[in-house]
């Protein structure tokens, strides 16, 4: 049973409904965080049960790992053609299904591994839908070689497609920066609001230095958001 009256509860019925959505002999892409380690829990217990997969992918050394201890059948992404489905969480969401992602720092596997995957499933409690994405700093993956320019770029990027805010924040600060499992850095933009995430998708995809950014347009297909009163589905898949 699931406590909805908890974010945790929440989180654990939006990855259980997820689980509707599998069919035997899948090839299922696994996300990062929170929410998505409910999803792989729920999915470890299925497949000890006797459900078939054919294969996952994991987004993160840490989802891998509780894949691994959960006895999903792991593969490297290299090694399939294409994934049917990945199941992911989210930062934010919009009624458009954009998403805002790499809270948990694997934005650039997540995007990866989405990309490759014939529909992207968002599982989320219920918060994290917003009128306007922004309030949650949106993560920027950048090369530490000359961090800090680039991190000047972003800011100017954010201010240039009319962010409410537009300030950048070093993940961990400069005497422990957060590394990426590509070994990367991040710079979260504090934008408040995001007017038109395309435009600032677009520029910071552009700047040299940029490896990727949190920002999910047009990947995710169907969102489960689970609140007081259960789960509800937005989009269509
Ligand atoms: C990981 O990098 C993120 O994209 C997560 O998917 C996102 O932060 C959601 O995490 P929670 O499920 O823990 O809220």
């Amino acid at each position: 049973m699931n406590d909805l009256n908890t974010a945790d509860g929440q989180k654990r019925a939006a990855a259980l409904a997820a689980l509707d959505h599998l069919e035997p002999g899948m090839r299922v892409g696994l996300g990062t965080g929170s929410t998505a380690e409910h999803f792989v829990t729920l999915l470890g217990e299925r497949v000890k049960a006797g459900f078939a997969l054919r294969a996952c992918v994991a987004t993160s050394e840490r989802t891998a790992t509780l894949a691994r201890n959960y006895g999903l059948p792991l593969v490297d992404l290299n090694d399939v053609s294409t994934l049917d489905m990945t199941v992911d969480g989210a930062d934010e969401l919009d009624q458009d299904l954009n998403l805002i992602k790499g809270g948990g720092g694997a934005l650039l596997r997540e995007k990866v591994v989405a990309a490759a995957s014939a529909r992207m499933i968002v599982i989320a409690d219920s918060s994290k839908l917003v009128n306007c994405l922004g309030a949650f700093p949106l993560p920027v993956e950048i090369v530490p070689f000359g961090w800090k320019h680039t991190a000047a770029k972003v800011a100017e990027a954010a201010r240039a497609a009319g962010c409410t805010e537009n300030f950048t924040h070093l993940r961990g600060g400069e005497a422990h920066p957060a590394h990426t499992d590509q070994g990367n850095l991040i710079v979260d933009i504090g934008a408040r609001c995001i007017p038109d995430p395309q435009r600032l998708a677009a520029a910071l995809s552009a700047i040299p230095g940029v490896v990727e950014h949190g920002l999910f347009l047009g990947l995710a297909r169907v969102a489960l958001l689970a609140g007081g009163q259960g789960v509800r589905k937005l989009g269509q898949g």
